[in-house]
Formats: structure tokens, sequence, C-alpha cells
């Protein structure tokens, strides 16, 4: 049950994307799940530029970075802002608070909030190596929203958008893969060479831990959309 569109570039991704944003509107959604990272931007553009409303919506993030305020530039918060909330508020957005300091009430609450609103369309990137949100390869794939200790590798390709290495965030919240297999669609977005060994384990790999975005195989309603050089490693 996973839908496989295979696009020019991330431009015309961004419009595929946009269609199926349109195509769940019109089915009824009320709660978007949205990502952030350098995938997503062109469907926001698209989607900031359309005339669809999302005044009535609600929309939940899958991470933030602990310890960083909403208006730090590198917080997620304020890549949503940037990207699409300042020209689509909606009704309710929610990120995770990076800045409370109780992990527990955080992320109890967070699933709570998912609870209440369940999410009809959860827009997903693609780590190179199989992430989805912050589940690095091992996570659970029954996990809820948990603190996540970020790797070494991440920690340091992060700190050249700081200004000293104290300020890098070494945790962040994130929405478990258990908590967005709950969605009731997901749309899954990959662009690039870099990418080519991850989609191919996703798509035709076992079904493993090793591979968070394998789960996404038992998920009954997934539309994934790639590029050629993200596509090229497929059977
Ligand atoms: C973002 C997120 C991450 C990214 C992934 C791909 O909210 O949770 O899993 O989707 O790291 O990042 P990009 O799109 O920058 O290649």
């Amino acid at each position: 049950n996973m839908h496989v569109q295979v696009v020019q570039n991330q431009t015309a991704g961004g419009l595929a994307g946009f269609k199926v944003f349109e195509n769940a509107l019109d089915n009824g959604a009320q709660v978007l799940g949205l990502a952030t990272g350098s995938t997503p931007v062109t469907i926001y553009d698209e989607l900031a530029a359309s005339d669809l409303d999302f005044s009535r919506l609600t929309s939940i993030n899958l991470d933030e970075y602990v310890g960083l305020t909403a208006d730090h530039p590198q917080s997620y918060h304020y890549f949503m802002q940037q990207h699409l909330f300042n020209a689509k508020p909606f009704a309710h957005s929610f990120v995770p608070d990076g800045m409370n300091p109780d992990a527990d009430e955080e992320t109890q609450l967070y699933d709570a909030l998912i609870k209440a609103n369940p999410i009809d369309l959860q827009l997903l990137g693609l780590g190179q190596n199989g992430h989805i949100g912050f589940n690095e390869p091992g996570t659970d794939p029954t996990s809820t929203t948990h603190k996540v200790a970020l790797t070494e590798s991440t920690i340091e390709a992060n700190a050249r958008f700081f200004d000293n290495a104290d300020e890098v965030p070494r945790y962040a919240y994130s929405m478990g893969i258990g908590s967005i297999l709950k969605a009731k669609q997901i749309l899954m977005v990959a662009y690039g060479a870099a990418k080519a060994d991850a989609v191919a384990a996703m798509l035709q790999g076992p079904v493993t831990p090793d591979v968070p975005a394998s789960y996404l195989q038992t998920h009954p309603n997934v539309t994934v959309i790639l590029d050629q050089a993200a596509a090229s490693k497929l059977n």
C-alpha cells in the first residue's frame, strides 16, 4: 500500500506534494503533521502561495531541539514560521516545547495532544540512515514521543549554525515511530543520490529497526515522492 511517484526534481516534487495536501484537505483533513529540513521546503512554498485555507486546521510538528527557544533561528519553531506559518497561519500549531526541561511532562503532553487531534496526513523526510523524525536506527517501532540524545555526527553537523559549541543542542523531543504510524495517511518525500540506499531499504528491504522508515511498509496509506536520483537504487 505504498504508492511511489517519481518526479523530475525538487520543484516538481513540491507540486506533487502540494497535490497530496490539497486532496487530503478536499477529503476533510483537519490535522496536518509537518516536518522540517530541506526536503519539505518546495511543498511549503506551494502551500504558502496557494489559496488553501488553514485557518481552521491544526498542525502538529514531528520534533524540536531541546534547549532552543521558539525564536532561535535554528529551532524548528522558527523554521515553520519562516517557511509556512507566517504565510498560512493555522488555528493551532503545535511543535514540541524545547524549553520545557521536564522531558516526561513534555512528551506525555505531546502524546495526549496527538491522541486528541489524530493526524490525518503526516509529512516525512528521510534520513540517509533511514531515520524518520529523530528516530535513529534501533529505535523501538512502538515508541511514542520521547527525548532523543543526538548522535555525535549530528551534533558536529549542526555546530556550524551556532556561535559556540555549548549552544549546539544535545537532545531533541521527537514523535516516536509508533506515533508517526498512527497518522491516517503518510506522505514520505526524498530527493538526491545520498538518499538512494535508504529509499531502497525503506521500500524493498526487510521491516527492521535498523531502518526506521521500513516500518512505513506496515502502514495502509503511504504516498512516496522521489526524484530520479533518490529512486535510482530501486529494483
Ligand atoms: C525533520 C526531521 C528529519 C528530516 C530528515 C531529512 O523534522 O524529522 O527526520 O526529515 O533528517 O532531512 P532533509 O530533508 O534536510 O534531508
